[in-house]
């Protein structure tokens, strides 16, 4: 038996602030529990579900010694679906509204869960082969790992791996801070381990002292050994990458499914959606205040709103793109410059335009069922989940060429009569609006090659069940 730990900020259904969270909260569920017990722990926030919150049983608590200061760590747990979730408890660091605040607050918020969630291990009797760490956050268990753990015989065999969800984000903090909150050495602070540009940095921390390094698709696995897309870190990801994998995320088939999913006004499948999905379309003009109209070419966004997403370009082209038979749902909560924009054309757009600046499950599922189309033309995407769910919806992706996008959207090509969506190269926006065109000309003029779409796109397979094996080869292989 293969034991693993995954050490996360964030996991569904406890705490989301993106696709982050949704990796995490469904990977562990889809390994062959014969072979392999996987584990997760994250913080117990304040601001976690409140259903969930008052679930979670308590296991102990000691006090862990974090360079000077003593600090208290408790540990709680809750089971479900036959996972362990294991939650770090410090009402010091993890209180406030949101996960996540100013970077240097959190720079020692992180530090602290990363290694209470080793020390804990001992005493909950977990003591796994390989942890398996996610993003900037956890940057620093690698490097825990490797320096006084590894003294003690409970940690001495055990292997990291370090996977990257988004190279933009590092945990970059001023190296003086760095040492005294870590308690590390000056030894870790050179270029070539956690010293970046001047500065200390947790990812490269990660990506140095992992066994092996992993990014969420295989085209972001290649980007980032290039400066576009390396975020300065691009040297490091080409000195890595005899061990770096690039494994594409899959999405909760369960969860998103328009068969059972309850939060949509109508449930359909691959044989049922030329009479049913409409009846989402339906429901979700009626309910958003658009124009009632069934043949009305509907495009949905459900995305955090910052510039990784593309809204540059839909900035720029939106009032063309509002003269065309269109209309637009979005759902987004980001940067006051996208909410305002969406705010704005919702108003001077009124049927046609319809912004939603905040965050909701269950209108997400309904966007995903009742839109025709899903544009994302992101600048960088290492893997992207929205497409995954518009997919599985029968909702057709419009995106941009890069990371994982363009590994899990096959363009429409009309001769061969194959592809699942939209796409286009070049970061341009008149690009984007000319294939923006495109899919309403096959939509308005060739409904039986749009139907046709919708058919490959629901059989296109993006549940866990290739990329769970990817990794359970790497956990075996380490
Ligand atoms: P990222 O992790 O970069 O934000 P992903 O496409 O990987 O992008 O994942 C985004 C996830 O967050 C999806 O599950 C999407 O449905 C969800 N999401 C984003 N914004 C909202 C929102 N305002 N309300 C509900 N869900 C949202
Ligand atoms: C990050 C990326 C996104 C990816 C998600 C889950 O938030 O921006 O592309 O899908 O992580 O891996």
């Amino acid at each position: 038996m293969k034991k693993v730990l995954f050490v996360a900020s964030e996991c569904v259904p406890f705490i989301k602030t993106g696709g982050l969270a949704d990796v995490v909260g469904s990977l562990p569920k889809c390994f062959n529990k014969e072979e392999f017990d996987v584990r997760v722990i994250i913080p117990k926030y304040q601001c976690m579900r409140e259903d969930f919150k008052n679930q979670l049983q308590y296991v102990t608590h000691f006090y862990m010694e974090l360079n000077w200061r003593q600090q208290y760590v408790g540990v709680l747990h809750l089971e479900r679906d036959g996972i362990h979730y294991y939650f770090i408890d410090n009402e010091y660091y993890f209180s406030g509204p949101k996960p996540y605040g100013n970077i240097h607050e959190d720079i020692e918020k992180f530090a602290f869960f990363s290694r209470a969630a080793l020390s804990a291990l001992p005493l909950i009797g977990f003591q796994p082969d390989i942890v398996h760490c996610h993003d900037w956050q956890t940057g620093l268990v690698p490097v825990y790992l490797k320096d006084k753990f590894h003294e003690g015989p409970f940690f001495a065999n055990m292997k990291s791996i370090m996977t990257i969800h988004n190279l933009k984000f590092q945990g970059i903090w001023d190296v003086k801070s760095v040492k005294d909150i870590t308690g590390l050495p000056a030894y870790y602070f050179t270029p070539d381990k956690l010293e970046a540009y001047g500065d200390a940095n947790y990812l490269k921390g990660g990506i140095v002292y992992a066994d092996a390094v992993t990014t969420v698709s295989q085209t972001y696995a290649e980007e980032i050994k290039m400066p576009f897309y390396g975020e300065h870190l691009d040297g490091l990801m080409r000195a890595r990458s005899n061990c770096l994998y690039g494994i594409v995320n899959g999405i909760d088939y369960d969860e998103y499914n328009p068969e059972t999913d309850p939060f949509i006004a109508q449930h359909y499948n691959a044989r049922t959606f030329r009479k049913e999905k409409i009846k989402n379309k339906r429901a979700l003009q009626q309910e958003l205040g658009l124009e009632q109209n069934d043949g009305r070419f509907l495009i949905g966004i459900v995305s955090r709103l910052t510039d990784q997403k593309g809204f540059d370009l839909i900035a720029y082209m939106m009032d063309e793109m509002c003269q065309q038979d269109l209309q637009f749902v979005i759902l987004g909560t980001g940067e006051e410059k996208y909410e305002n924009m969406f705010r704005h054309f919702a108003w001077k757009y009124p049927g046609k335009v319809s912004a939603n600046i905040f965050y909701s499950e269950g209108l997400s599922h309904k966007i995903y069922a009742a839109c025709d189309a899903f544009l994302m033309p992101s600048l960088f995407e290492p893997c992207g989940l929205s497409q995954l769910m518009s997919l599985r919806y029968g909702t057709i992706p419009i995106v941009r060429e890069t990371g994982g996008l363009k590994d899990t959207v096959w363009p429409y090509n009309e001769y061969e009569g194959t592809g699942t969506g939209f796409s286009f190269a070049n970061y341009n926006a008149h690009e984007m609006f000319n294939i923006v065109k495109y899919a309403m000309y096959v939509y308005y003029q060739k409904k039986r090659e749009w139907n046709k779409l919708i058919d490959r796109a629901m059989a296109a397979d993006f549940s866990w069940n290739t990329s769970a094996k990817k990794y359970a080869e790497l956990y075996y292989r380490l």
